[in-house]
């Protein structure tokens, strides 16, 4: 019995050593954690059970027969975070660069399998220099078995990406279907093809951190949802990212102890100023209504005119989607629909509420939207709105504009509760616009033709800047002083929770992709 049981020891040391202590050596002075140090610190102390720690490799081309690593440069397993179940894989840059051969791709297939069967998020922690190129076609078909599975459990469990290190080529399409991706800083990269193949085909000179790091994704492209400084900041974001969110889509999230005491805040009076013109920050209003600290922004550094991310209120987790009156003045454009679309449906999927916080003039206007598609993306947001069957409530603070007003979880679209503040202006467009257009004739033929505008854009902005005209046809439910807010937001939550609402029979939408 020693002896057997001493062999498994030696071989459990073995498969832990991963790459040896040189390449462990060399993934530290690169300022990364090793694959192993990461799942530790991600999952709760002592929970963790590997999966899969004694397979290797079935290739015998280029001498790899004699290179053979127990695990095969991916741990794989599950655990607890923050008491609830995960499934997790991490890649070990040290075996062959984390590359993805056969078998490690089964050894990823084979959690993804249990975590869908089981009803558990799944975590992967990325690093890898991408297919194993000894194994041709092997390792792209593995590829495309993780995929697949990523398409699967899409909307049944939570699958969350970080990318810790080199994920390039085709790799990149598991983490790109995955709910969210977090890039740690300068020491990760994203793309299809790198600087090299880049220079060859288009002339560009750039670096792998100009090309795909974890600040162009999260400003530029919008790849990454949230970036990290380091590993161990990754690690603490991974966690409070899925304390927001559910185990499944049939689950809901454990709400936090709160108990309902003086829920009035004061301070909302004072943040949305008197001259409707002047910006300020969305983002005091969501931390004046949502529980203290709560507020969890994702895609914040892209498309800054939409705020979107998970908070508490009373306890409960809430997603938001917020104009963003301090950029753009809050308009809709190509990127902030496609921003506020994503995480709508992701909220949508997993039975989180939405709270929506409109302040905006309308769609940006200019070619470059127009060719850029601002049509088929504005209807992302629309539609994403539209079918969400989660419980929805609107809170208007300023403006709501033409097309956008309708978009931003209106009434109409299936919003269930519709507030609006005093200062609220519920219009088809801005007073000056309106006036140009309707009065042009008789402007044109005033003696003054300033003044005529002005007295003509007064006689609007009274006619319709204002909630009480879409109050008294029903669209807003109710017009509240916004220190109020907060207590009516948790009664209005609290009263859909029980929503039921059925679509018609279908094998599912087309959304305008
Ligand atoms: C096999 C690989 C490997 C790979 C790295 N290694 N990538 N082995 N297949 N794809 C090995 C190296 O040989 C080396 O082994 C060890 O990993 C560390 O690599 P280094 O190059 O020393 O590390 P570094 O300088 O940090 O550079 C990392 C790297 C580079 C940028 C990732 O290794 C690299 O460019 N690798 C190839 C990337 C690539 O072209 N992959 C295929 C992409 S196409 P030793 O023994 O020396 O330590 C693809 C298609 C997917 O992935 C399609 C899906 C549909």
């Amino acid at each position: 019995m020693d002896k057997s049981l001493n062999e498994l020891r030696e071989k459990l040391e073995q498969s832990k050593l991963g790459g040896g202590e040189k390449r462990i050596e060399a993934q530290h002075n690169k300022g990364k954690l090793t694959a192993r140090e990461r799942v530790e610190l991600l999952m709760d102390k002592g929970s963790f059970q590997e999966i899969g720690a004694l397979v290797t490799h079935r290739c015998k081309d280029f001498g790899m027969e004699d290179q053979r690593v127990l695990g095969d440069g991916v741990i794989t397993g599950y655990g607890t975070i923050d008491g609830r179940l995960v499934y997790i894989f991490s890649q070990d840059f040290t075996v062959f660069g984390g590359s993805l051969s056969e078998t490690h791709a089964e050894k990823i297939c084979k959690i993804m399998d249990l975590a869908i069967k089981n009803g558990a998020p799944v975590i992967g922690l990325n690093d890898s220099g991408g297919a194993r190129i000894q194994e041709g076609v092997n390792s792209l078909g593995g590829y495309a078995d993780i995929f697949y599975r990523n398409t699967l459990a899409s909307g049944v469990i939570p699958q969350i990406s970080a990318i810790m290190g080199p994920c390039a080529g085709g790799a990149v399409y598991s983490p790109a279907i995955t709910d969210f991706t977090v890039m740690v800083e300068e020491t990760s990269y994203m793309f299809v093809t790198g600087p090299n193949v880049v220079k060859t085909v288009t002339n560009e000179t750039v670096s792998s951190e100009e090309l795909g790091g974890a600040s162009t994704h999260a400003k530029k492209s919008g790849v990454t949802h949230i970036t990290a400084a380091n590993d161990l900041d990754c690690i603490l974001k991974l966690k409070k990212l899925l304390s927001y969110i559910p185990q499944n889509c049939e689950d809901t999230v454990p709400d936090e102890p709160y108990e309902l005491g003086i829920e009035t805040r004061e301070s909302l009076r004072d943040i949305v100023p008197e001259n409707s013109n002047q910006p300020y920050d969305m983002r005091e209003v969501i931390h004046g209504i949502m529980d203290d600290d709560s507020f969890f922004e994702i895609h914040e550094q892209y498309a800054d005119n939409i705020i979107v991310g998970f908070a508490r209120l009373a306890g409960k987790s809430v997603g938001i989607v917020a104009n963003q009156p301090y950029s753009l003045a809050g308009v809709l454009d190509v990127d902030a629909s496609k921003k506020g679309a994503r995480f709508v449906r992701f909220c949508d999927c997993f039975n989180i509420p939405l709270l929506v916080l409109v302040d905006v003039p309308g769609f940006l206007p200019g070619t470059d939207q127009e060719w850029n598609g601002i049509i088929t993306n504005g209807a992302k947001l629309l539609y994403a709105f539209s079918e969400a069957t989660v419980p929805r409530i609107t809170l208007i603070t300023r403006k709501a504009y033409g097309g956008a007003y309708d978009v931003m979880n209106s009434k109409h679209i299936g919003a269930d509760l519709n507030y609006a503040w005093p200062m609220a202006e519920i219009a088809v467009m801005g007073a000056k616009g309106a006036s140009e257009i309707i009065f042009k004739k008789e402007i044109a033929q005033s003696d003054d033709p300033q003044a005529k505008l002005q007295e003509k854009e007064k006689h609007y902005a009274d006619t319709f800047a204002n909630p009480y005209r879409a109050a008294a046809r029903g669209f807003i439910d109710e017009v509240i002083d916004p220190a109020v807010t907060r207590s009516k937001l948790i009664a209005g939550f609290n009263s859909n929770a029980n929503k039921v609402v059925s679509l018609p029979r279908k094998k599912h939408g087309n959304i305008p992709l």
